[in-house]
């Protein structure tokens, strides 16, 4: 049984996706979410589907002997930030080299980088009247949005889109594609 780590910071539809998903399946489990907004919406959808969740300080995701040990302790296959906003910490990318990943609404590098999150994203892919955007998944390093591509997946921006339009079609490349790239990561025959 492989055993995942969601990092997420607000609705945490991501998360929940991930977790039925695999809820429906044997091989891969979500065995905690951890959140670092104590009113994220992702707590109560953790609540619902029974799964751990629990919530952090900046200080205790800096230093290392609180959210590395337990990490450490846990040791999971993958930790996936499904919306999680704050910068990881050196010394956690080190800690699990090629095994923390993230999704962003967008096709890096463009309309990456520090607060380019959520809606700030999609409002300056409409400003640019961009013809088509994404998703990118992505290993994460020390750098916001630059670690290796995973994969992406693209959807046509339209003219007459706002930008809540685009944020809707994002969210169903989100839905369809992150569950099947997480298992073909950790379940390569998947692939
Ligand atoms: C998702 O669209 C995700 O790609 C984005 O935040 C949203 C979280 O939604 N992540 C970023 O912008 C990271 N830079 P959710 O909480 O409903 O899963």
């Amino acid at each position: 049984m492989k055993r995942i780590i969601i990092f997420a910071s607000g609705s945490g539809s991501n998360a929940e996706n991930i977790i039925t998903y695999f809820q429906q399946r044997e091989s891969v489990s979500v065995v905690l979410v951890m959140t670092n907004n104590p009113h994220a919406k992702v707590l109560e959808r953790c609540k619902r589907l029974k799964i751990s969740a629990l919530s952090f300080n900046k200080t205790a995701f800096r230093k290392q002997e609180i959210v590395h040990s337990l990490l450490k302790e846990i040791n999971p296959d993958l930790i996936v930030l499904a919306g999680f906003l704050w910068k990881i910490p050196e010394y956690l990318v080190k800690a699990f080299p090629n095994k923390i990943i993230n999704i962003h609404p967008a096709l890096l590098p463009k309309y990456g980088g520090k607060g380019m999150y959520g809606m700030h994203v999609h409002e300056a892919v409409r400003a640019n009247n961009e013809t088509e955007t994404g998703i990118t998944i992505h290993y994460v390093n020390e750098h916001y949005d630059e670690g290796g591509i995973i994969f992406q997946a693209k959807c046509d921006v339209d003219k007459s889109d706002s930008a809540e339009d685009i944020a809707e079609k994002i969210h169903e490349l989100e839905m369809e594609h992150f569950p099947k790239v997480i298992e073909s990561i950790l379940l390569p025959k998947h692939v």
